[in-house]
Formats: C-alpha cells, sequence, structure tokens
C-alpha cells in the first residue's frame, strides 16, 4: 500500500510506465491484477492521504488492479466517504439525524454555520469543511460529530457530545496538523449504564478489563468456549446452537444454528468457506456492535473463530463502518495479539484448525450492512444487494458458502457453548431465546446500551434507563430504528420479544429503542427518516429508487400544507408508493423505507 501511495504523491500519471517497471512490486503484477476486492482499502488509502479522489488516481488504481476506469468511478463514487473532487484535507462530519435531534443537533448545525460557514463550503483557512452526516453511531452521547483529517499521518477523532467549540477548535486544530492521535476512549459509565453489574454476560467484560489485553480477556473466561468447541467438533457445536434457539440479532432474526448447519453441510464439495461478522451497523439509533467491539474485541474473535470452526472456512472478514475509529483499531490490535499467540492463523491451540480474518472498513453506505451488498462490496463493487436466491450459505463471498452473521449474535456463541445449548433456550421467555442488547437513546435520563434476556416490557426498558428525559412527557417510541416503527404510549407495557412486538405490528430490528419527549415535532422526524431512505438506496431497482424520492417529497408537501388533492389523497399516495416498495424492491432496505413513517401516521392524524 505504501509503495502504491507513495507512486501517487510523485504523480499518478506516471501508472502506466511504473507498472512495467514496479510489476512485481507488493500490490503490483498479475496478483494484483486479479485482485479487485483491493479497490475499496486504496480508495480508502487515497482518501485518507490526500482528502480526496483524482481522476489520476483513479485510473492509476485502474490499471494496478485491472478495473476498468469506468468501473472503478463507479465503485469510488457509491460510497459516502470518498470524494471525487477537491475537498480540504478536514473534514468534519456533524451527525443531524433522529437521536441527535432530539439533543441539539438542529441548533447546532444553525451556529456551525455562524461559526464556520456554510456545510461544504471551506474553513480554517481553506484547510476544513464541515457537513451533515447521517447517524454516526454515537447516538448515547448525541449530538456527535467525527473529524477526518486528510495527510501523511491521517487522524480521526470523534467528539460526542459536541458542542460548536469544540467542532470548532478541532477543526482548527486539525487544520494545524494538531488533532489528537488518540481516536477516543470509551467511556463505559457513559455508554453502558450497567457496567459492572454481576448479571451481565454480553457486556460483562465492557469497561471492566483492559480491553487491549488478551491476558485480561482470559482471566475473564475468554477463548475457553473455543477449546469446548474444539473438543466438541463442529456437529456438536452446530447441534447446540441449533438446541439454543439463538436467532440473528442483526435485524432479521434467522436462526443461527440452522445457518451454520447449510454451509456445513457443503464441507465436502471442496470450495472455500467463509464467515463474515457484520459490522456495518448504521441503522440509525443503533451503536450497540461499537461498544463491545470497543470494549470487547477479542469476544468477536472467539466468536467468529468458531463459528468458522463449526462451518469449516478458513478466512473470515469483519466488515466494519468506516466510522469507527476506536472499534477498527481495537479490533486490528486483537488480531495482531491473536495472531501471536496462536489463537489465529495455523494450528489454532494445537487443534490443526487454520483460520484467519482480515478487516474490512466500509466507506459511508447504509446499504452494505445488506449482507449480498456486503459481500459485493468486499469483493470491489458497488454495494448493491444481490437477488436471492441463491442465498449466501450456498452461494455468498465470492460466490462461494459464506456465514454471515451480526456483532452480537457472535458473542453469544461462547455463552452457548459454556452453558450448553438447553440450558441457553431456557433464558428469556418462548421463541424469544438468550440475551439481548438494546441501544436506548433520546429523551431519556441514561441513554446507553442495556443488557437483559428477553422478557422486559417496553416501559421496563426505560424504566432501566432512568425514565423519560427532555420534558418528562412522553410522546412515542421508535422501536428497531428507522427501519422499524413508532409506537405509543398505550403500548408500552408491549414485552420486547419477537411474539410481544410482532403483536403490535412493530420489530425489534437491531434493538433501537428511542424516545421522544411532547416537545419533539414529530413530522420533522418522519422527514429525516425519508431523506434518509432517499439518500442511502442504492438506485438498482425502480420502487425503492423512485419510491424513496416519493415519499420524501409526498412527505415535504403535507409538512408544508400543499397537499396534491386532500390530506387523505396524499396520504392514500404515501400508503401506495409504500405497497409498491414492499411488493417489488429487491432487499429489506425498500421493504421497510416506509414503515417508521406509516407507523405514526396510521397512529396519529399528523397532518390534519
Ligand atoms: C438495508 C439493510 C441493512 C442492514 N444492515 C445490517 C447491519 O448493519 N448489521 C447487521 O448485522 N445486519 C444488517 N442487516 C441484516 C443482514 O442482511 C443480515 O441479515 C445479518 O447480518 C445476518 O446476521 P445475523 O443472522 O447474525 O443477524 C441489514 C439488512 C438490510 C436489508
Ligand atoms: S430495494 Fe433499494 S436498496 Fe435494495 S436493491 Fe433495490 S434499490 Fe437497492
Ligand atoms: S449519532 Fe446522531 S443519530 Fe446516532
Amino acid at each position: 500500500m505504501d509503495a502504491l501511495l507513495g507512486e501517487a504523491e510523485s504523480g499518478w500519471d506516471g501508472g502506466a510506465r511504473q507498472i512495467e517497471r514496479d510489476g512485481r512490486a507488493a500490490f503490483g503484477g498479475e496478483e494484483a491484477r486479479s485482485r479487485r476486492d483491493l479497490l475499496l482499502p486504496v480508495l480508502h488509502a487515497i482518501q485518507e492521504r490526500i482528502g480526496w479522489i483524482s481522476h489520476e488516481a483513479l485510473n492509476y488504481t485502474s490499471l494496478r488492479l485491472n478495473v476498468a476506469p469506468a468501473e472503478a468511478h463507479g465503485v469510488a463514487s457509491f460510497y459516502e466517504m470518498f470524494s471525487l473532487s477537491p475537498r480540504p484535507p478536514v473534514t468534519a462530519h456533524v451527525c443531524d439525524d433522529i437521536a441527535c435531534m432530539t439533543r441539539g443537533a438542529g441548533a447546532l448545525c444553525a451556529e456551525l454555520e455562524n461559526a464556520l460557514g456554510s456545510a461544504g463550503a471551506p474553513c480554517a483557512g481553506g484547510q476544513a469543511s464541515w457537513q451533515r452526516s447521517a447517524c454516526l453511531g454515537l447516538c448515547e452521547r448525541a449530538p456527535a460529530a467525527l473529524i477526518t483529517a486528510a495527510g501523511k499521518n491521517p487522524r480521526e477523532c470523534v467528539l460526542a457530545p459536541a458542542t460548536t467549540k469544540s467542532i470548532s477548535s478541532a477543526v482548527q486544530d486539525a487544520a494545524n496538523g494538531k488533532l489528537p492521535s488518540q481516536v477516543d476512549t470509551l467511556n463505559a459509565k457513559l455508554s453502558v449504564p450497567q457496567a459492572g453489574q454481576a448479571q451481565l454476560r454480553l457486556l460483562r467484560r465492557v469497561g471492566q478489563i483492559d480491553a487491549t489485553s488478551l491476558d485480561d480477556h482470559r482471566s475473564t473466561g475468554g477463548y475457553e468456549a473455543l477449546r469446548r468447541a474444539f473438543e466438541w467438533g463442529p456437529e456438536r457445536v452446530i447441534r447446540e446452537v441449533i438446541d439454543s434457539k439463538l436467532v440473528g440479532r442483526g435485524g432479521a432474526a434467522f436462526p443461527t444454528g440452522k445457518k451454520w448447519e447449510a454451509v456445513n453441510l457443503q464441507r465436502n464439495l471442496g470450495r472455500p468457506h467463509y464467515v463474515i461478522c457484520n459490522a456495518d451497523e448504521s441503522e440509525p439509533g443503533t451503536f450497540k456492535d461499537r461498544i463491545v467491539m470497543e470494549g470487547d474485541p477479542f469476544a468477536v474473535l472467539e466468536g467468529m473463530t468458531i463459528a468458522a470452526f463449526a462451518v469449516g472456512a478458513q478466512k473470515g472478514y469483519i466488515y466494519i463502518r468506516g466510522e469507527y475509529p476506536l472499534a477498527t483499531e481495537r479490533l486490528s490490535h486483537a488480531i495482531r495479539v491473536a495472531r501471536e499467540k496462536k489463537l489465529l492463523g495455523d494450528n489454532i491451540l494445537g487443534s490443526g484448525f487454520r483460520f484467519d480474518i482480515e478487516i474490512r472498513r466500509g466507506a459511508g453506505a447504509y446499504i452494505c450492512g445488506e449482507e449480498t451488498a456486503l459481500f459485493n462490496s468486499i469483493e470491489g463493487y458497488r454495494g448493491e444487494p444481490r437477488n436471492k436466491p441463491p442465498f449466501p450459505t450456498q452461494s455468498g463471498l465470492f460466490r462461494q458458502p459464506t456465514v454471515v452473521n451480526n456483532v452480537e449474535t457472535l458473542i453469544n456463541v461462547p455463552e452457548i457453548i459454556l452453558g450448553g445449548g438447553a440450558a441457553y433456550a431456557r433464558i428469556g421467555t418462548g421463541n424469544s431465546a438468550g440475551y439481548r442488547l438494546f441501544c436506548v437513546s433520546g429523551h431519556v435520563i441514561r441513554p446507553g446500551v442495556y443488557e437483559t434476556p428477553y422478557g422486559p416490557t417496553l416501559r421496563q426498558v426505560i424504566e432501566m434507563a432512568g425514565g423519560v428525559g427532555g420534558t418528562g412527557r412522553l410522546q412515542t417510541v421508535l422501536l428497531g430504528g428507522a427501519a422499524g416503527s413508532f409506537v405509543s404510549t398505550a403500548e408500552l407495557d408491549t414485552p420486547l420479544t419477537f411474539e410481544g412486538t410482532r403483536a403490535i405490528g412493530a420489530t425489534l430490528g437491531s434493538g433501537v429503542v428511542m424516545l421522544f419527549d411532547d416537545s419533539v415535532d414529530l413530522k420533522q422526524v418522519l422527514l429525516r427518516i425519508a431523506a434518509f431512505f432517499r439518500s442511502e438506496t442504492c438506485g438498482q431497482c425502480v420502487p425503492c429508487r423512485v419510491g424513496t424520492a416519493r415519499q420524501e417529497e409526498a412527505l415535504q408537501r403535507l409538512v408544508r400544507h400543499q397537499a396534491i388533492g386532500s390530506v387523505a389523497e396524499e396520504s392514500n399516495t404515501l400508503q401506495e408508493i409504500a405497497q409498491a416498495m414492499r411488493d417489488a424492491s429487491i432487499c429489506g432496505l425498500g421493504q421497510t423505507a416506509s414503515g417508521a413513517i406509516l407507523s405514526a401516521m396510521n397512529r396519529w392524524s399528523l397532518f390534519s
């Protein structure tokens, strides 16, 4: 990578000659030419070094990786974090999404306009600019900002809670090359209010041990489950996970053991298998995976290694959202240490099993959390979902059998192995088995990640978090994120289980519980959600590409009292758009893009 970047600085247009000269250098030669999957990491490296991706840099990259220039352009232009036009090296990404809206993001952005100028305009002597951003996954510390500074020593810095003053001075520091190298520290007291409580399982280490220390991890039971898995063998591991009734925590709630079994059944066909940890976490209001990765990174590696052993995979990827600098650093460190201590690589713990993990950073595209879009992103294509079937268990990453699991799903696995599948299935209620993390944010006294066995009602989770904040008078709760549903105060006694939420037409999704007090203009929140989906659609299929745009327009007309025809007719238009998106979209983004908006409109007469 350094060789490539060195060339970048001495002039990208010399690329073709450089290939002739340097064919066998790192990232050069035939090997690189067949490695389109390096496209995203290379684009990241250019963006971080230069601050934007020039035409010449892109052309040179396409030559080196043997990707058609138009294709490389298509990929680079797909991702929000990449800029194809010159941009100052320092960028402040300021979240104006729904949780931050409840904590003053609107006023913050207005103040920034006064202090730094309009969004997108150069400031700090032309060395910086600021821009609005969708949820940065820091909702428990809202309002949030992320500062990125390109250069020889690229830096990233999280500010949460952010103020006009802290953003302005960080921008100035960054422009002067003085942004702190420390990417932030996890403040467990703030982000995990239950930290240290005896009943915790998934969060028991967060804030209690040094997350960078393998010894600390091991002294709290780390890697015992992997040892037991090796003693049991793959079939028994899978049986226990099936018996545990664990289902995925990434939103789709698919039974984890069944997924593993489907991949394992192809073990003898001689095809490589892959395990992917989905750490893209871009659903507005979701931040649990970040806190786990920052506070207990070895647990993620252990869960992945057990999954890989169960399904016969030798290679794994962690696909982590690009806006998570500390989690990325913690996982990279954990991988290095695990390799040194023979917990990754050949002959892990003397078992003869071989497995290694590579980290891939996303680049600001919510859709890449969808598993098949994620495959395309790792492979160096635009993050566009694929049609299913074939399902990932048959044809996933590089068209090979692949297990994709969410971070939270994977950290449940050691619990299952150590306690046994049947015992795990008894935790929780009915078919909602095990432990669950909830991301509680908005107008609540103690925002943060909370862990409970399945079972408590929404009211109990809110009480756990100290009760309603803001005015103290609750208007509504958004369950499951932007792709979830708004529920009313009459529904607070709903158990937060799959069965309980289904009964009120809601979903747990990625565990978002976002509170809005009665001072909030819900119509503005709906508009922000509509804007989010309009901006995040990959545009591949018409119902979603056009539907998300029309949805936002119709909502804007309703909010501005400019409905075409009557309010009822415009509302009906929204219902029809939603129906078309649900019925004809390829993936879950289009299918759920209207869910939260309609859930609010169906519960309250917002526009009459
Ligand atoms: C638009 C969209 C975004 C998604 N984002 C994520 C995500 O950020 N993290 C995640 O684990 N799953 C996400 N999913 C679900 C994944 O496609 C997949 O079901 C999940 O990673 C499987 O892991 P699990 O079975 O452990 O939940 C998303 C799905 C859709 C449709
Ligand atoms: S539904 Fe939307 S996000 Fe999904 S593939 Fe179609 S256009 Fe892309
Ligand atoms: S960080 Fe702002 S809404 Fe999540």
